[in-house]
């Protein structure tokens, strides 16, 4: 099958970009002794984890769900990190993972006994929060915003100790504060890190960093991030974890979609497509951000500007304003970039939507069907 006879709406995983951006991971992991995981979180089209695991040191999970299907589809170390486990969720995942984090003292206390008791070893995290934000513009995405609830900040630490708390029950600590971000924001970062939490740093096993590093993007700074990561290993004699999503299958997906009607409105010449934002490329409107459109530029660049919306009935459901060479039309194919990050493990069926099929273009060009969904999918959920 080629990409341009697929049903759509669908989504194209593509095996060679994703590949390109596991080696350059590994390539880091090589130079400095880091391990990398798997944000789930990102990315969990399994079919891909076997590759995936040729390249990175495992995954890390966002609870129960995430931690069982890394378990089952990669069988690499297996961490997770959840701002607060249940009991049954506890007893599942002192079984498959190797790495728990917590969010706070209180919630390692409630669950350390199945820790000491689960029959492999454990290695226990705590989440810490540096308080330092190095991200403006999406409030939404920063864990350093004063009142999160994300990590223990060195002030509530510092009272559980003084309550008693004894942190040599702690193995290793983890931050994540970053968000497509470049190494100076890591450098700024550990800055604080080693400033709040610095004299607790030494007696650790490992520092997880995180995600939100755009190690994969054009321009990163890579050598900043191998002298940051070398710079905690010497230090402190910790192992380095970090935990990307966005990187590692950055660019590496498409969503295809095709020209329903045209519309205009006061001037405005709008498409209506048989995609959506608001369900098949949530961050669009969440983050919000504006994706890549092969073939077309920015509003005004080129001849015609076309506003892009979707066929739900919410006004706001656009992925934005692009320009083309000519004039389209009902039935055109369009295709939008940097569609495998938070799109297939992230969409939703409101209004109905139909979940669009997930394909993966190989690396000698064949595309295959890897799920087809239709009314089933929606009306199990309901
Ligand atoms: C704890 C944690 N780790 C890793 C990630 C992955 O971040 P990114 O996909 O931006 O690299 C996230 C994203 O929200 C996260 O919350």
């Amino acid at each position: 099958m080629k990409i341009n006879e697929l049903k759509t709406p669908c989504y194209v995983i593509d095996e060679g970009k994703l590949t390109e951006n596991l080696k350059i991971l590994h390539h880091v992991m090589q130079r400095t002794g880091a391990k990398i995981l798997l944000a789930q979180k990102a990315f969990s089209a399994f079919c891909e984890y076997p590759l995936i695991g040729k390249y990175l040191s495992g995954t890390t999970a966002s609870g129960l769900y995430e931690a069982r299907l890394a378990q089952e589809e990669m069988g690499k170390e297996n961490h997770v990190f959840c701002p607060a486990y249940l009991p049954e969720e506890m007893d599942e995942l002192v079984k498959i993972c190797d790495h728990i984090v917590f969010n706070s003292v209180s919630q390692f206390l409630v669950h350390k006994e199945k820790i000491k008791k689960a029959a492999a070893g454990i290695s226990t995290g705590l989440r810490i929060n540096p308080e330092c934000s190095t991200q403006e513009g999406h409030e939404i995405y920063d864990p350093c915003g004063t009142g999160s609830r994300l990590g223990v900040t060195r002030a509530e630490l510092d009272k559980a100790i003084q309550n008693g708390f004894d942190l040599s029950q702690i193995d290793g600590f983890h931050f994540h504060t970053l968000c497509e971000q470049n190494s100076d924001a890591l450098e700024t970062t550990l800055d604080a890190v080693e400033k709040k939490f610095g004299d607790l740093l030494y007696g650790r096993k490992w520092l997880n960093m995180g995600g939100g590093h755009h190690i994969t993007k054009a321009g990163y700074d890579m050598e900043k991030l191998e002298d940051c990561i070398r710079r905690m290993q010497e230090t402190y004699d910790l192992e380095i974890y970090l935990e990307p999503g966005e990187a590692v299958a950055l660019n590496a997906g498409y969503l295809e979609t095709t020209v329903l009607d045209i519309v205009e409105n006061n001037g405005i010449k709008i498409l209506v497509l048989d995609t959506s934002a608001a369900c098949h490329m949530p961050d669009v409107l969440e983050m919000p951000y504006q994706p890549p459109l092969y073939g077309a530029g920015k509003a005004g660049e080129k001849a015609e500007t076309w506003r892009l919306g979707s066929a739900t009935c919410l006004s706001g459901d656009v992925v934005g304003d692009y320009s083309f060479d000519g004039p389209l039309q009902v039935g055109d194919l369009l295709l939008f970039g940097d569609m495998a990050i938070y799109t297939t493990c992230k969409n939703n069926t409101f209004n109905g939507m139909p979940l669009p099929d997930i394909n993966v273009l190989r690396e000698n060009g064949s595309v295959e069907n890897l799920k087809h969904f239709g009314y089933a999918d929606f009306k199990m959920r309901l």
